[in-house]
């Protein structure tokens, strides 16, 4: 099969081609419709069809006869431990936490909020989720309480599963405090919590009431399986939009199982027995999809990797891991890869490992740098496949398709649209753009199975966010173009996300944070280039008339305060006062100009602007403080 017939398929014959890919699946009942519209006007897919996500990550595999080939490999450089998990030890655990979660009243539809570190018991705990039918929301170990807060009102869980600590290199980071913060500045009190004891830091659960995990586990009786229906939720996962409070983006059973299994071996070309690797953390949407669920799906075996790519040791440790665990189709940030080349720039730890089961390196999360590309390819000589997707989607939107045919990379491109996805670049108008032409990237409804069907108890946010810009289509929040052979380049944020060293973050949401300082009058932050982490934010400040502080004391409150509520991973440094901010007429600040001329792009002042020699006031400024040249 060629990528272009494949393709073609997916967008002429959409529900032929997804009834096929549904067909390869084991459901309790085949969907009665492949694709409609529900009561709000949205494209869901498998209406009718029954599953349960965890019993085909799982149960299916055991009764396949999978049940002794291993599952997970968990693999923590900083405990010094590797654990390997079967298909049937997986299952067993995972029906005993489903127990556990049970007999706390947990059932289907209710929500549990898993905040963990890279521990199996994190994967355990989100399968046995969806074997009940609940709906988990894992909140990234890197969140401060109060971001950690805003998750459980929104979800309102009715357990909380959590860590005694999680492992920043040598950092041991104990969670029960910013549990408990956060548990104190929410509204709503889960009925549960459940604590798993690491040994590296042991909280002390005194009067708290929440429960010892390996008791609670070790007391459960192993739970059933719960049929769902496809279009029943599986998890909600809160990203970044453009104002400081999160999108919970919810995901279904069906379409997301459909899209993940064929994704394994069309994108990443693995099966089976496979071993797949994708070194990002349950946290984020990758986790979600390429640690835990699509290998599973597909019986893969996947790497869980509590690490990182330096200093754990060292630059070698993914060479390591590689070579240890026979890994077939390897998946992280660029980021990553741009910590090791600094630490080992000619790639010479490699030297040590055998490496070769390795067929295939993917990247995403960011924009792949060519230098970068240039570098893995050099050095790995193999494929070097950049791909391009949002935690909205769930899984890839362009891809050079590994499994169905392998077309030449073009650095900086990640190559062509996956099947499903109907990409166009539209000018403001909503004219399509030709070759070469940059505009928003959008993609032509219906989205293929997998993608969000709506943000969690706000549907309205979501009909605004992804399909008022432009009717008919979704607004992926890109820019880009398509060069003349169709090969897509997307290039970065229009709206005021930012990307940190491959985490997904809202300027707004800082500019909160920064307001509440008793100095600031008004501030606008800007995420801008950065050789190691791709962007980082900036902060722009406007003092309070007769605001009398020294601004280097303001900058460390203001990178305290934002670590404080966001988290440290936000890597919120510099703050610099300026004079004015440059706005449009009706109020709107211009972040995007001020941004591009800081990172040296062209830049058009739109007529709208207040003032226009706000702008170079500002470079004026940040040249004098050394931000930009
Ligand atoms: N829990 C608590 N703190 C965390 C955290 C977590 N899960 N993840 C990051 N942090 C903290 C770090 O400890 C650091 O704190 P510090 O300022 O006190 O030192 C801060 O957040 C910044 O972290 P990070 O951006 O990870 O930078 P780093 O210098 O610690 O590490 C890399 C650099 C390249 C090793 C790291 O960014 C990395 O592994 N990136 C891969 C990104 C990725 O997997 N993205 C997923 C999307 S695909
Ligand atoms: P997240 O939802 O956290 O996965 O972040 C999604 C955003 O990351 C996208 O909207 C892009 O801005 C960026 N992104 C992800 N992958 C790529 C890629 N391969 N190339 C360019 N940008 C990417």
């Amino acid at each position: 099969m060629s990528y272009e017939a494949e393709y073609r398929r997916s967008l002429t014959d959409p529900e032929g081609f997804w009834r096929e890919k549904a067909e390869a699946l084991p459901w309790f009942s085949f969907p009665k419709t492949i694709l409609d519209q529900d009561e709000n006007g949205v494209w869901r897919w498998f209406h009718g069809g029954r599953l349960n996500t965890a019993w085909l990550a799982l149960d299916r595999h055991v009764a396949e006869g999978r049940g002794d080939q291993t599952a997970l490999i968990y693999d923590s450089p900083v405990t010094g431990q590797i654990r390997r998990y079967s298909y049937a030890e997986l299952t067993e655990r995972v029906a005993r936490v489903a127990g556990g979660l049970s007999a706390l009243g947990v059932g289907k539809g209710d929500r549990v909020v898993i905040y963990m570190p890279m521990v199996p018991e994190a994967a355990v705990a989100m399968l046995a989720c969806a074997r009940l039918g609940a709906i988990h929301s894992v909140v990234f170990g890197g969140f401060a309480a109060p971001e950690l807060a805003t998750r459980i009102d929104d979800a309102r869980p009715k357990v909380i599963l959590t860590a005694s600590c999680g492992i920043e290199f040598t950092n041991v980071i104990p969670y029960k405090p910013l549990l408990d913060g956060a548990i104190e500045r929410a509204a709503h009190t889960p009925d549960h919590v459940v604590l798993l004891q690491r040994e590296q830091s042991q909280a002390d659960l005194g009067a708290s009431g929440y429960l010892d995990w390996h008791e609670w586990e070790a007391a459960a009786t192993p739970a059933g399986w719960v049929e769902v229906d496809a279009t029943d939720p599986l998890y909600i996962l809160y990203t970044s939009g453009t104002t400081g409070k999160p999108k919970g983006v919810l995901r279904d059973n069906g379409g997301h199982a459909v899209a993940l299994h064929y994704s394994m071996k069309a994108i990443y070309d693995v099966d089976c027995g496979d071993v797949f690797w994708a070194a990002s953390d349950v946290g984020w949407v990758v986790g979600h999809s390429y640690i835990v669920y699509g290998p599973l799906l597909r019986g893969c075996t996947s790497v869980l990797f509590e690490g990182k790519p330096v200093r754990t040791p060292d630059a070698g440790a993914y060479w390591r891991v590689i070579e240890e665990h026979k890994v077939r189709s390897f998946f992280v940030a660029p980021t990553a890869f741009r910590a090791i080349k600094k630490e080992d720039p000619e790639c010479a730890l490699k030297a040590a490992y055998d490496i070769s089961s390795l067929k295939y390196q993917f990247v995403a999360g960011e924009r792949l740098d060519p230098p970068t590309y240039h570098w893995l390819e050099d050095n790995l000589q193999i494929p070097v496949i950049d791909h391009w997707w949002q935690t909205e989607t769930g899984w890839s939107i362009c891809a050079n398709m590994a499994g169905v045919e392998l077309m030449a990379t073009k650095p900086g491109s990640p190559t062509l649209p996956v099947p499903g996805y109907d990409l166009r670049v539209l000018d403001e108008a909503g004219r399509e753009l030709g070759p070469n032409q940059e505009g928003a990237v959008v993609l032509k409804e219906p989205l293929p199975p997998g993608s969000l069907p709506t943000i969690w108890e706000d549907h309205e946010r979501f009909r605004k966010a992804y399909f008022s810009q432009y009717p008919g289509f979704y607004f992926s929040g890109d820019e880009g173009f398509r060069d003349e052979d169709g090969y897509v380049y997307v290039m970065g944020r229009m709206d005021d996300v930012i990307n940190v060293a491959g985490h997904r973050l809202s300027t707004g949401q800082m500019e909160e944070v920064l307001a509440e300082h008793p100095a600031i009058a008004e501030c606008a932050v800007v995420g801008i280039e950065d050789a190691d982490k791709g962007q980082i934010p900036l902060g722009l400040l406007l003092l309070k008339d007769g605001a009398n502080v020294d601004p280097e004391d303001l900058q460390r409150e203001l990178v305290q305060m934002v670590r404080e509520a966001v988290g440290p991973f936000a890597a919120f440094k510099r703050a610099v006062v300026v004079k004015r901010l440059p706005k449009t007429r009706s109020g709107k600040i211009l972040r995007q100009i001020i941004r591009k001329m800081i990172d040296g792009k062209p830049y058009v002042t739109p007529s709208t602007i207040d003032d226009p020699a706000i702008i170079p006031e500002i470079g004026d400024i940040l040249r004098a403080e050394g931000v930009m040249t």
